[in-house]
């Protein structure tokens, strides 16, 4: 059995940096290291985390003058950011630049007179905090409303960094037929587009694939629907124990990618866990690892 890691599977550039702050904030903190909500959509990196020292609240008003609080990289909306300047507390600002960057290019279609909308799921939280940098935003997600806006005069369009490219493409081409001056930012990261394209071409090579990620993570979850739709053996899973040994009846290739909130260490957990399935294999790192 042959088992191929797509290069890109795992912790994006800006889920890397996060993290990697949020590690060094428990370590520098005066007092308590906190986070606002999860750090990243993977339980049990969140527990490592945990394990280290790092707090996780959901509700603001739980917050102590003296406290760091890290800001995921999803980013926040300025009323969030304000909050937190007038608790008193460290802030440790770990967004995305990327993200940053659809914050900028929201207000600066606003400034310029342009209704904004944001194309992606209205309860993530980066799609929250693009929402909080603009007054009267638009969030979409489907086709289906895109489908039933109106005739518009002006529109100025972004879009969450994880978005699917596809959706992306076919909202955009409604929203020309629908919209006198249309001006449209794609602001899909490219480590996602990357991941995205990989995934397509991967599960179309191999006889089952394995989609690893927490079940929470939009953009894993992307990556699976992708998946599945040219290769009906694709499996989203969250960690080795998941794994049904009759997954891999008559299989003699095996594709694993995984999303940008994932750990290496999980991988890894995965891979070693199909060799030992399949036993005599040898674990050769990222591209193609060859069973006997
Ligand atoms: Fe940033 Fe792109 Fe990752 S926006 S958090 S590098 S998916």
């Amino acid at each position: 059995m042959k088992i191929k890691v797509a290069k890109s599977a795992g912790f994006c550039w800006g889920v890397k940096r996060a993290v990697n702050m949020a590690v060094d904030s428990v370590k520098k903190a005066g007092g308590r290291a906190l986070c606002l909500g999860e750090l990243i959509h993977n339980k049990r990196e969140i527990e490592r985390l945990k394990n280290l020292g790092m707090v996780f609240i959901e509700d603001m008003n739980d917050l102590r003058k003296g406290d760091t609080v890290v800001i995921r990289s999803h980013g926040v909306s300025p009323k969030v950011l304000e909050f937190l300047k007038r608790k008193g507390v460290e802030i440790v600002d770990a967004t995305c630049p990327f993200v940053k960057d659809v914050h900028e290019k929201a207000i600066k279609l606003e400034e310029e007179g342009y209704p904004v909308l944001i194309l992606g799921n209205a309860r993530h939280p980066e799609v929250i905090g693009i929402a909080g940098h603009v007054k009267n935003p638009m969030i979409i997600g489907s086709l289906e409303e895109i489908k039933k806006l109106p005739l518009m005069k002006k529109l100025g369009v972004v879009c969450q960094t994880t978005l699917n490219l596809s959706f992306f493409k076919e909202a955009v081409s409604i929203l020309s037929l629908k919209v006198k001056d249309l001006k449209v930012y794609n602001t899909i990261c490219s480590a996602t587009s990357v991941r995205q394209k990989e995934t397509l071409k991967l599960a179309k090579e191999v006889d089952v694939m394995f989609v690893i990620g927490g079940k929470n993570s939009s953009n894993t979850t992307k990556l699976y629907q992708i998946a599945k739709e040219v290769n009906p053996r694709t499996y989203h899973i969250e960690s080795k124990d998941e794994i049904e040994p009759d997954w891999l009846e008559n299989s003699e290739t095996v594709g694993i990618t995984a999303g940008a909130s994932t750990p290496q260490w999980v991988i890894e957990e995965v891979v070693n866990h199909l060799l030992h399935l399949k036993k005599g294999g040898v674990l050769s790192g990222r591209g193609v690892c060859q069973t006997t």
